[in-house]
């Protein structure tokens, strides 16, 4: 059983209508008795019917803040016990058409958020979302890494010219800003690196949005690239859990502050992942073309999750053939990026 601090009473969640945001959102309402401010600028979140109905929760109030902007925190008020700072821009796309863009709202929201929680919550506890992207590098540098990989692997900025680091840069520096600003100012919190979360209302970008949009619209002859790369998934609902787990363990608390993979164990190839979701669909294309994975793609991502496992306690609930089908049924119904 984990050492569990007193239960957070008021939370904010930056880049709240988001896909972690908003997940995190409904599962902090069931599980805690906090309130709730959900803070974003729609950048890349979307105000569409299921977060209308978030917010319209009384304990829940969303903020139309832009985070760059170091006075827009004054608006946010005081007396939070914990911040998750998800805001950030991510996205591939975006890496290569905006890579300035992404270093500096990356960089100066997480400064800012650390200075407004210094100066007006330094009880408080802040998560920082880092990435799997801030080793990824390492995988293509040194050519292999340990699998499980463990959170003390050499991170890596592979090609400073190349804009697609951009966006690991931010969360490798992240990283380092999290630990020395809360190590010089003693403030408690933790950096998270999420691996793969899937689920609904997760973008349009991603492999399992993808197969499941081309699976729903019957394409043939359908095609695979990097049949052969692996990934783990981890759903949504249990990475959110995971997150509060950690936020809520006293295991967290201390200097310096923790690093902690989220993510599962369950390894599958790109193929068996096309397989399930043909399966869930009651259909297989006549003719599937396999294709080489696309240029930069990491052959295999393998998280190590024994310190998560022991820091807050947590196991995943949801199969990865449930979490599959309710997110194949929500693209099914919400084919339209516009929605
Ligand atoms: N989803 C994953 O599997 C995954 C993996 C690795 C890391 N992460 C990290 O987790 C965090 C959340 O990811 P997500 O998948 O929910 O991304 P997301 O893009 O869905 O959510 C990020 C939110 O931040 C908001 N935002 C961006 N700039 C802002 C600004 N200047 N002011 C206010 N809000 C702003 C966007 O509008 C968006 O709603 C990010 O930091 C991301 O880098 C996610």
């Amino acid at each position: 059983m984990m050492n569990r601090m007193a239960a957070p009473e008021k939370i904010l969640i930056t880049g709240g209508a988001g896909f972690i945001g908003y997940h995190l959102a409904r599962h902090l309402l069931t599980a805690t008795k906090a309130d709730l401010v959900s803070a974003d600028n729609l950048q890349r979140g979307r105000m569409d019917d299921a977060f209308d109905k978030l917010i319209a929760n009384p304990r829940v109030r969303f903020m139309a803040l832009d985070l760059t902007n170091a006075a827009a925190y004054g608006e946010l008020g005081t007396g939070f016990t914990h911040i998750y700072h998800l805001a950030a821009i991510n996205g591939t796309k975006n890496f290569y058409e905006m890579p300035h863009e992404v270093l500096r709202i990356n960089i100066l929201s997480l400064f800012f958020v650390l200075d407004w929680m210094r100066a007006q919550n330094p009880g408080a506890k802040i998560c920082f979302t880092s990435s799997n992207e801030a080793y990824a590098g390492g995988l293509h540098a040194f050519g292999a890494l340990p699998f499980p990989t463990p959170e003390a692997v050499p991170l890596v900025i592979e090609d400073p010219y190349n804009p697609r680091w951009s966006y690991a840069g931010t969360k490798l520096i992240g990283e380092q800003i999290m630990i020395h600003y809360a190590t010089k100012y003693g403030l408690r919190g933790l950096v998270v690196r999420p691996h793969n979360f899937y689920g609904p209302r997760a973008g349009y970008e991603h492999v399992i949005p993808q197969l499941s949009l081309r699976i729903a619209s019957r394409e043939d002859p359908f095609a695979l690239m990097g049949a052969d790369e692996t990934r783990s998934f981890c759903y949504i609902e249990d990475a959110v859990r995971a997150m509060r787990m950690l936020m809520e363990s006293s295991a967290t608390d201390g200097q310096p502050i923790e690093t902690v993979h989220i993510g599962d164990r369950n390894e599958v190839s790109v193929a068996a992942l096309a397989d399930a979701l043909f399966a869930i669909a009651g259909w297989t294309p006549r003719e599937l073309v396999r294709k080489p994975a696309p240029a930069g793609s990491v052959k295999r991502r393998l998280p190590d999750i024994t310190k998560l496992e022991r820091l807050a306690g947590w196991r995943p609930e949801i199969p990865f053939e449930e979490g599959l089908r309710r997110t194949y049924e929500w693209y099914k119904d919400h084919p339209n990026k516009t929605e």
